[in-house]
């Protein structure tokens, strides 16, 4: 089993679920509202435990009601919260418009996530004894540095989903192995809209690429190979929400079981065409023997 640690966030999602979005200065009348737990640390956790892996999570919930049942999804999907801290104060939240297409809209509150600004005694143990670390950017910045360069330091395989985007330092893209953006935040960080012309331009600061194109599957670069484009499952997508973390978290999963890339990706691809078929984040995410099947 794939031994996985992922130092990320974790976010209440309050959904609002409506026709379609409202423009600035309107307002609309929705059909339902959920909470569901995500965030992008707990969502690429749960989606790797469930796809098999064996996962821990670092990072902080809040010490409110939302707090305990973000911990207590996560442990229900298998994830190891021993190094998962309570913060005093809020949960983290993500106040999410999904509209009758399938798209979403969202505004990120960090809350507790805001008080992870480094690693703490026996993160960097539990960090050392992987085989991948997963980080995305809904943490300060200064832990995921702290945490790329714990793996660096200890030859663990470090995975950088660089969302929500933002201008990263360099130093954390050089501690970084493989990088999966979606092509909004490849074109982001390179400045390039062609996602194959991204992911060349990227290459010169990590090795490997993987760039999500949503119903069009992904797209993978690496230095001194031939790039290549694996498909999307055609679906009737009801709720992209996760669709990026689920196929990050079965993606460490495959890799880690030695699978070569592409069939890592084709696998992902499985995962996370299943997750945009159903509503929510954590909610969304298939286990192992779905994503056989599918
Ligand atoms: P999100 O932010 O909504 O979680 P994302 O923008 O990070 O997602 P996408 O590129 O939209 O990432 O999607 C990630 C992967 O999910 C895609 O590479 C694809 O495998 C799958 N996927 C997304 N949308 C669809 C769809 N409509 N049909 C089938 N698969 C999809
Ligand atoms: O990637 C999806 C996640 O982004 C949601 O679960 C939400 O919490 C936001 O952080």
């Amino acid at each position: 089993m794939t031994d996985i640690v992922v130092l990320g966030s974790t976010n209440m999602d309050l959904v609002a679920y409506v026709a379609r979005a409202p423009h600035r200065g309107e307002t609309v009348t929705g059909r339902e509202f959920r909470t569901v737990p995500g965030g992008k640390g707990a969502n690429q956790a749960i989606a790797a435990a469930r796809a098999g892996g064996t996962v821990a999570m670092i990072g902080a919930v809040g010490s409110d009601d939302f707090g305990a049942r973000l911990r207590s999804t996560l442990a229900a999907s298998g994830v190891d919260t021993d190094l998962l801290r309570t913060a005093d104060g809020a949960s983290g939240t993500a106040h999410i418009v999904v509209d009758d297409e399938g798209g979403n809209a969202i505004v990120v509150i960090p809350g507790a996530n805001g008080q992870v600004t480094d690693l703490v005694p026996g993160d960097e143990a539990v960090i050392a004894a992987a085989d991948a670390l997963l980080l995305q950017l809904e943490l300060p910045l200064s832990a995921v540095l702290a945490g790329a360069e714990a793996a660096r330091r200890h030859g663990v395989r470090t995975v950088l989903t660089p969302a929500p985007a933002q201008p990263l330092p360099p130093e954390l893209l050089a501690a970084v192995d493989l990088l999966v953006p979606n092509e909004h935040e490849a074109a982001a960080l390179s400045g390039i809209a062609d996602p194959y012309a991204a992911a060349e331009s990227l290459l010169r600061q990590v090795p490997e690429v993987v760039i999500t194109l949503g119903a069009a599957g992904s797209l993978y670069a690496a230095r001194d190979t031939k790039p290549f484009t694996v498909p999307a499952p055609r679906v009737r997508a009801v709720d992209t929400t996760a669709a990026g973390d689920t196929f990050v978290g079965a993606l460490a999963v495959a890799f880690g079981e030695g699978r070569p890339m592409e069939e890592a990706m084709s696998w992902a691809s499985a995962a996370a065409s299943l997750c945009v078929q159903r509503t929510g984040a954590s909610s969304s995410m298939p286990c192992r023997s779905e994503i056989e099947d599918a």
